[in-house]
C-alpha cells in the first residue's frame, strides 16, 4: 500500500553535474520541459538565472535527464521530420531516449536525427521537434555544465544526518507539492527531522542562513523556503496518571483520534482526518465537540518549541510564559512546535451523528440561518455540535443545506434536543441519524476518508478559501442573511466552481469556547457566534489547477454581502485555519484582533530575524 511517505527514498544530498543547452540561435534561451509529467512538452524559454529543475538536465548513460526521472524522449519513437519533443519516465533500453551529444549538435543515437529548433523560431513556447541533421544553425547546441558544490545549509543538515531533499533531487518535486495546488513552490530544501535536536540543528541552519524557515505538519499550505518536514515524528504517549497526552506535532487528526480513543481518551478537534495537528492546534482547531470542551489549543498545558536560533524552549503556564501565550493562537510565527502536552477527556459513551438535507428558497434557507441564532441563545447543551453547509440548489435561486453535527449526550435525549430547531424547518428531503460509540461519530464525520490516514494517500485540492467569525453580542441582520443567502441562490448558481459555505456553531449558550478569558491564549476572537467558512475549488473530483480566476471574487463577494448589509463597526473576524492569502492590510485585525500587539512585541524578542514569516503571519 502506497503510504503517505513512500515518495522518502532519499538521494545522497551531493547534487551531480546540471547541464543546460541553449539554441545557438538566442543564447538566452534554454532547453525546458513544461512540466515534470509524462508527455510534458519540451521547448525553449527564458534561461532561469541560477538554475531551474524544469532546465538542469544531466546527461547520463547516453540520455538526457530531468527530474532525477524523465528523460528527452522522441514521441512514440515516430522519426518523421517535425516530430516534436516531450519528457517521458526514463526507462533503460528505451531508443526513443538515447542521444549522443557530440560537438554542438545532439543526435538521435543510432538516428540520422538531430534535435532542432523548430523553425529557427526563437520565442518561448516553441516546441522542439527531431529533424535529419543538417548541421545548420537551428541545430547547434551550447551546453553549459556546473558541477554544484553542496550549498551551506546543504553542509549543515548532512553534518547533522538531517535526510533533507534538493532541487534536482529525486522524489524532491513530490514531496514540494502543496496541498492546495493554487500554489506552485520551490522550497530550498525540505528536511525530515526525526528528534527535536534535529529540528533544532535544521532551523538554526536557516536562520544562519537568513532564510524563510516553515513548518508543515499534515500537508497544509506552505510557502517557501526550507520547509521543515514534521512528517518523521509521529509519538503519541498517552498517560492515564494525570489524563494528559504529549503528541508529537507530525501526527494527523484521524490518528490522534485512534490513539487516544484505545485508551477511552478525546480531546476537540475537526473532522477532516489529514489534518496535521500542529497548524490545528496552533491556530484554534474547532470541533463538534468545542462547545464541550473547547479549542483545541485550549487543552495545550505545556509545549516543546524550537525558536528561530535553535533553542528548544519548553513553554506552559509557569515556564516562558509569553511564548505559552502566543503559541495558543499564533504559533507558526514563533517557532516549530514540537509536541504538545493536551489535557484529555473521557470519551462520551455515546455519540449521535446527525446529517438533514434541503433544497430551500431564499426566504427559507434565510430562516435557517436566523433561527440558529436564535436557538443557539436558549439553554442548549453544550454537548450539542452543529453546523449549517450551503452549497448550489436545485435551480437558481435557491441552496442546499445541509444541518450536520453531533450530540454527545444521551441518545435519548437527541431528539428533544434538536427539536425546537427542526421544528423552525420545513420537513428535510432526507435524514440520517447514526447513533454509536465516540469512535464511530469520528468514522462517521470524516467519511468518504478514512479515519487512520496511514490507509490511503490524502488527495490534493485547487481552492481558494475564506471566513468570517460573526462577534456573539452583534448577530447578523436579517438584511445582511438575506442578501447572503441570495447571493449563494444566484452567483452561487452560475459560479463555475465547486463551492461550499459552513456556518459552524461555536458560540451560543454553555459554549466552552466562549467561556475561556479573552486575553487567557492568543486566539483574538473568543466572543463568536458563528464561525463562517467559504471555500471553492476549481471544477471536478480531484479539483485541478488551474483555479478559474472569477473565483476569488466569488467569494470575496459572497463575504462582501453579508459584510457590506453590517453596522460599519461590526467587529467580525476571520480564523487562520481557512487563511485567506488576499487579505492584505486588513489580515492582521482580522486575524489576531485586539492581540496583535502583544503577538508582534513578543515576536521581536523570540524571532528579531523574521525566520518564521509568511503571508498571514506576525511581522514586527
Ligand atoms: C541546477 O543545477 C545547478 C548545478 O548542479 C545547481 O547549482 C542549481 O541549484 C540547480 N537549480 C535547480 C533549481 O535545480
Ligand atoms: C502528567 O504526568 C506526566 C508524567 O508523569 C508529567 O511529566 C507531566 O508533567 C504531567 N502533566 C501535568 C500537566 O501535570
Ligand atoms: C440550562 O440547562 C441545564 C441543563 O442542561 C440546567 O441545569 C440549567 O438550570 C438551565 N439553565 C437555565 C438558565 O435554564
Ligand atoms: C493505522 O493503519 C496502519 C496500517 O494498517 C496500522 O499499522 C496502524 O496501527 C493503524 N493505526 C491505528 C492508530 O490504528
Ligand atoms: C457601533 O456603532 C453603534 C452606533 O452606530 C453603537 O451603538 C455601537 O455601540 C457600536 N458598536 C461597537 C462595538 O463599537
Ligand atoms: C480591507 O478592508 C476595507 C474596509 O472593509 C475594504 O474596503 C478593502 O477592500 C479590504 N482590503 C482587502 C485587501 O480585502
Ligand atoms: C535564543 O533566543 C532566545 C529567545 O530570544 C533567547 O532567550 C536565548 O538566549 C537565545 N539563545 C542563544 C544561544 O542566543
Amino acid at each position: 500500500m502506497l503510504g503517505p511517505l513512500s515518495f522518502l527514498v532519499l538521494s545522497p544530498i551531493l547534487l551531480g553535474a546540471a547541464t543546460i543547452f541553449q539554441p545557438s540561435a538566442n543564447s538566452a534561451k534554454c532547453l525546458t520541459a513544461v512540466s515534470n509529467t509524462d508527455g510534458a512538452a519540451v521547448e525553449i524559454e527564458d534561461c532561469v538565472s541560477g538554475g531551474s529543475t524544469s532546465q538542469n538536465w544531466t546527461i547520463t548513460g547516453g540520455t538526457l535527464q530531468l527530474f532525477g526521472t524523465k528523460c528527452l524522449d522522441v514521441t512514440n519513437g515516430v522519426t518523421t521530420n517535425g516530430n516534436k519533443m516531450q519528457i517521458w519516465t526514463c526507462a533503460t533500453e528505451n531508443t526513443n531516449q538515447m542521444w549522443t551529444v557530440s560537438g554542438n549538435t545532439i543526435q538521435w543515437t543510432g538516428h540520422s536525427s538531430c534535435l532542432d529548433l523548430t523553425n529557427g523560431v526563437t520565442t518561448n513556447g516553441n516546441v522542439m521537434q527531431i529533424w535529419t541533421c543538417t548541421g545548420g544553425i537551428n541545430q547547434q547546441w551550447i551546453s553549459t555544465t556546473s558541477t554544484s558544490t553542496p550549498s551551506t545549509l546543504q553542509q549543515s543538515l548532512t553534518a547533522n544526518g538531517i535526510s533533507a531533499l534538493f532541487p534536482g533531487n529525486s522524489g524532491y518535486a513530490a514531496a514540494a507539492q502543496a496541498y492546495n495546488q493554487r500554489f506552485t513552490i520551490s522550497p530550498a530544501a525540505i528536511a525530515y527531522p526525526t528528534t527535536v535536536q534535529q529540528v533544532s540543528e535544521a532551523v538554526a541552519a536557516g536562520t544562519a542562513q537568513k532564510m524563510q524557515v516553515v513548518a508543515r505538519s499534515g500537508g497544509v499550505r506552505l510557502s517557501g523556503a526550507l520547509v521543515i518536514d514534521m512528517s518523521m515524528m509521529k509519538a503519541i504517549t498517552v498517560r492515564s496518571s494525570n489524563n494528559t497526552a504529549l503528541i508529537e506535532t507530525g501526527n494527523r487528526l484521524g490518528d490522534i483520534a485512534l490513539a487516544l480513543n484505545n485508551a477511552g481518551r478525546a480531546i476537540p478537534h475537526g473532522t477532516c482526518p489529514y489534518v496535521g495537528i500542529g497548524g490545528h492546534s496552533g491556530y484554534g482547531g474547532f470541533g463538534f465537540t468545542s462547545r464541550a470542551w473547547g479549542l483545541t489549543l485550549d487543552t495545550i498545558k505545556s509545549a516543546t518549541v524550537v525558536l528561530a536560533n535553535g533553542t528548544i524552549a519548553a513553554a506552559s503556564s509557569t515556564v516562558n510564559t509569553d511564548l505559552f501565550w502566543a503559541i495558543r493562537g499564533a504559533s507558526p510565527s514563533f517557532g516549530i512546535v514540537t509536541s504538545i502536552e493536551v489535557q484529555t477527556f473521557a470519551a462520551p459513551a455515546s455519540a449521535t451523528v446527525f446529517s438533514y438535507k434541503w433544497n430551500m428558497d431564499i426566504t427559507t434557507a434565510s430562516n435557517a440561518i436566523a433561527a440558529l441564532q436564535t436557538f443557539a441563545a436558549t439553554n442548549i447543551s453544550a454537548q450539542f455540535g452543529a453546523e449549517l453547509t450551503f452549497g448550489p440548489g436545485s435551480s437558481s435561486s435557491h441552496v442546499s443545506l445541509e444541518l450536520v453535527g453531533a450530540w454527545y449526550g444521551a441518545a435519548n435525549l437527541f431528539s428533544s434536543t434538536i427539536a425546537p430547531y427542526l421544528s423552525t424547518l420545513p420537513a428535510p428531503s432526507t435524514s440520517t441519524i447514526t447513533p454509536g460509540s465516540y469512535i464511530n461519530s469520528v468514522a462517521t464525520l470524516a467519511y468518504p476518508q478514512a479515519v487512520n490516514t496511514s490507509t490511503a494517500v490524502e488527495k490534493r485540492d485547487t481552492f481558494y478559501t475564506k471566513s468570517l467569525m460573526t462577534p456573539s453580542d452583534s448577530p447578523m441582520s436579517a438584511a445582511a442573511i438575506k442578501a447572503f443567502v441570495t447571493y449563494m441562490a444566484t452567483q452561487g448558481f452560475s459560479s463555475d466552481t465547486d463551492w461550499f459555505v459552513q456556518v459552524e456553531l461555536y458560540g451560543g449558550s454553555n459554549s466552552a469556547i466562549n467561556a475561556v478569558p479573552l486575553d487567557s491564549t492568543a486566539f483574538a476572537k473568543r466572543d463568536t457566534l458563528f464561525t463562517i467558512q467559504f471555500y471553492a475549488s476549481s471544477e471536478g473530483d480531484p479539483a485541478l489547477p488551474p483555479y478559474p480566476a472569477d473565483g476569488f471574487s466569488f467569494l470575496d463577494g459572497m463575504v462582501s454581502s453579508l459584510v457590506s448589509n453590517s453596522p460599519a463597526n461590526w467587529s467580525y473576524g476571520a480564523y487562520l485555519n481557512y487563511a485567506d492569502d488576499m487579505l492584505g492590510a486588513n489580515a492582521s485585525a482580522l486575524y489576531y484582533g485586539s492581540h496583535y500587539a502583544r503577538l508582534q512585541s513578543i515576536k521581536a524578542a523570540v524571532d528579531p530575524l523574521d525566520t518564521f514569516r509568511f503571508p498571514v503571519g506576525v511581522s514586527t
